[in-house]
């Protein structure tokens, strides 16, 4: 089980060392790999010229552009809601990226009260997202929406 709290401490001391979101969710990206057992691919899209564009992570190339309201990111952003797909395969229009995975969780971020980026996590593992997890997510989620500068993403 991942300590949820050590990795919202992590969280918080990797942004405030540089708000700016490249190194902040660059570290954080490397952090959940490290942290969360079972994963593939870990990071981030973020909403540019209405649509989502990929960011940091760590894990296999990935799709560069996904429409919202396409895959289980677009989903997620356009229906501002949390995805977490026990079993990726049953889920229509899933967007392979990595073959290896099966199960997938995705948390809508907030600039000014908006969706407008995502964070998302894949496991080679079926049904690998829990209810902790899910919530320990949120939270971290929860602190980048509080502490990442986004002002300078560039067009
Ligand atoms: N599976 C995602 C696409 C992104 S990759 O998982 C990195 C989706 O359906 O939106």
């Amino acid at each position: 089980m991942t300590n949820y709290e050590l990795l919202e401490k992590q969280a918080r001391e990797m942004i405030i060392a540089d708000r700016r979101y490249v190194p902040a969710l660059s570290n954080l990206s490397a952090a959940l790999m490290d942290t969360l057992p079972d994963l593939n691919w870990a990071g981030f899209y973020l909403l540019r010229e209405g649509r989502l564009v990929v960011g940091p992570f760590q894990g296999k190339p990935a799709c560069v552009h996904i429409p919202v309201g396409k895959g289980v990111c677009g989903t997620a952003l356009a229906d501002d809601r949390v995805m977490n797909i026990p079993d990726v395969h049953k889920f229509p229009g899933h967007i392979a990226c990595d073959s290896a995975s099966n199960a997938e969780i995705v948390i809508p971020l907030h600039r000014e009260g908006k969706a407008a980026a995502v964070m998302d996590i894949d496991s080679p593992v079926l049904c690998r997202f829990t209810e902790a997890d899910e919530e320990g997510l949120k939270r971290i989620a929860g602190i980048i929406e509080e502490l990442v500068e986004w002002e300078n993403i560039p067009d």
